[in-house]
C-alpha cells in the first residue's frame, strides 16, 4: 500500500488542481449585446442629471459602505451592478432605485443610462476588467467619472486618455479612496514647503492603531493581484521605470522595529500629476510577508484566477464594522531637493475602507457643487492639500 502512496497522493493533488481550474474559469463575455434597456426601466431613472449619482458595484463591501453613508453628503443615488439578486435587497434595505447593468458587451445600454446622471461613481473592480467599458459610455454620455482604482497601469491608460476627456467635457479622477486621497492631499502640502522638490518618499502605517478583523476586502486582493501579475513599475527621473527587487528598509519607530517595503502605490502616478516631483517611492509597513510561491502563481493567468476564486469563495468580505472604527492608519510624507532642504509631515488616519466611504462622497460633493476641471484629475490637484482633513477623524502635523 504504501508504495502506492506518493503516486496516489500526486493523483489527488492533480485532480484538485483541475477543479480549481474548472471552478475558477470566467464566464464568457457575452457574444451579442444584452436586448436594449426597456424604457420601463429608463422611466424609473432621474429625467434631469443634475445632481444625480449613479453607484456602479453598489453592493460590493466598499460599494455598500458608500451607498448606506450617502446621505449624509445629501446625496440619494441610484444603486447599480450586473447581479439583481444581490443588488435589489440593499436598494430596498436602504430605499433607492437601482438598475441592473453589466459592462461587458454593452456600450448601447451603459450610455442610455449614464446619460441620466452627472457622475458615475465606478465602485466595481478589478479595474483591468471594469474601467474601459465604464469610460468609454461614460465619455460618450458627457458623464463625470470617480472610480477607486489602485491598479497602476489602469491610472496610466486614464491619463492617456486626457485628450478625449477634456473634448466630452467631463472630469475623470481615479483613486478617490483611501488610495490615494490621503497620500495625494498630504504630499501636495509638503511639496508646497521646499522650492522645487525632487524627491517625495510616502511611508503607509496601516495599523498605527491595529484592531482584529480583516485589513482587506475581496475586491482589494483581487485588484492587487491583477498588479502583482505586471511588472512592478516605480516613478524615477519622470518616468514609470521597471522597480527591480521591491527595496526593504529597517528602523526603530517609537520603540517598535518595523520593516519597511516598497510598494506599487498610486501615487507614483497620481502624485506626479499633482506635484510634478520626478522621484516618488511608497513604503509600508510590512505586515508579514508575501510568500514566494504566491508571487510566482500570481505571475500566471490561470493561477490569478485561481487565487480570485478562492478569494471569492474564502475571505473575509472586508474589516468589520469594528475594526473599521477602531483601526487608525498614519501616513508619513518627506519631500527634498537638490539644495538638500527637507520638509515632512504626517496624517493620522481612520481605517481605510471607513475613510474611502467618506472621501468618494466628499469628491462627489464637490462634482455635483459645481467644483470639478475637464480631463484627467487627481484629488490633490483639483481640491488641493486640506480635502482630506473633511473625512472625520483625520489630523495632520507637521514634523
Ligand atoms: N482606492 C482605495 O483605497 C479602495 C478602497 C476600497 C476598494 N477599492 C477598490 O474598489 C473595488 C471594489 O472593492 P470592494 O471592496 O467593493 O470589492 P468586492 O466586495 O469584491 O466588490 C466588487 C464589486 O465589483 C463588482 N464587479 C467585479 N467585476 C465586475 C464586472 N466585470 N462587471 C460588473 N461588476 C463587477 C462585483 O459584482 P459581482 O459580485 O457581481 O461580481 C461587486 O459589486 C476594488 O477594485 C478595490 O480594489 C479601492
Amino acid at each position: 500500500m504504501m508504495r502506492y502512496l506518493p503516486g496516489l497522493l500526486l493523483i489527488a493533488l492533480a485532480s484538485v488542481g483541475i477543479t480549481l481550474v474548472l471552478v475558477s474559469r470566467p464566464q464568457p463575455a457575452p457574444e451579442h449585446p444584452p436586448a436594449p434597456i426597456s424604457s420601463a426601466v429608463l422611466d424609473r431613472l432621474p429625467a434631469r442629471r443634475a445632481g444625480q449619482v449613479l453607484i456602479y458595484g453598489a453592493y460590493g463591501f466598499t460599494g455598500a459602505g458608500i451607498a448606506r453613508l450617502a446621505s449624509e453628503y445629501g446625496i440619494t443615488p441610484v444603486l447599480a451592478g450586473r447581479n439583481e439578486s444581490k443588488l435589489r435587497p440593499l436598494a430596498e434595505e436602504l430605499g433607492y432605485d437601482y438598475v441592473v447593468l453589466s459592462l461587458e458587451n454593452n456600450h448601447d445600454n451603459l450610455v442610455k443610462v449614464l446619460s441620466r446622471f452627472e457622475i458615475v461613481l465606478h465602485i466595481a473592480g478589478p479595474y483591468t476588467f471594469t474601467a474601459g467599458p465604464m469610460l468609454n459610455a461614460a465619455v460618450e454620455s458627457g458623464t463625470h467619472y470617480l472610480d477607486l482604482t489602485g491598479e497602476n497601469h489602469v491610472i496610466q491608460q486614464q491619463l492617456d486618455r486626457d485628450e478625449e476627456f477634456r473634448r466630452a467635457d467631463i472630469m475623470v479622477m481615479p483613486a478617490v479612496g483611501y488610495d490615494v486621497v490621503p497620500t495625494d492631499c498630504l504630499n501636495v502640502y509638503v511639496a508646497a514647503k521646499i522650492r522645487r522638490p525632487t524627491q517625495l518618499t510616502v511611508v503607509l502605517d496601516g495599523s498605527f492603531t491595529d484592531a482584529a478583523g480583516a485589513q482587506a476586502s475581496r475586491g482589494t486582493m483581487k485588484s492587487a493581484l491583477e498588479m502583482l501579475g505586471r511588472p512592478l513599475l516605480k516613478r524615477e527621473n519622470g518616468a514609470m521605470v521597471p522597480m527591480g527587487t521591491p527595496r526593504l528598509m529597517h528602523r526603530s519607530e517609537a520603540g517598535r522595529e518595523q520593516t519597511l517595503l516598497q510598494i506599487p502605490w498610486a501615487d507614483m502616478m497620481t502624485s506626479y500629476v499633482s506635484t510634478g516631483i520626478p522621484n516618488i517611492e511608497v513604503f509600508q509597513v510590512q505586515e508579514g510577508e508575501l510568500p514566494e510561491w504566491l508571487l510566482r502563481v500570481a505571475q500566471n493567468e490561470a493561477g490569478r484566477r485561481i487565487l480570485s476564486w478562492l478569494i471569492d469563495n474564502f475571505a473575509p468580505e472586508g474589516p468589520p464594522p469594528g475594526a473599521q472604527e477602531q483601526r487608525q492608519t498614519r501616513i508619513v510624507s518627506t519631500v527634498s531637493n537638490d539644495a538638500g532642504a527637507t520638509a515632512s509631515a504626517a496624517l493620522i488616519t481612520p481605517e481605510a475602507y471607513l475613510l474611502t466611504f467618506h472621501s468618494t462622497l466628499i469628491v462627489a460633493r464637490r462634482v455635483i457643487d459645481g467644483h470639478w476641471e475637464p480631463g484627467f484629475q487627481t484629488v490633490g490637484k483639483v481640491y488641493g492639500p486640506d480635502l482630506v482633513l473633511e473625512v472625520p477623524g483625520v489630523s495632520r502635523a507637521d514634523l
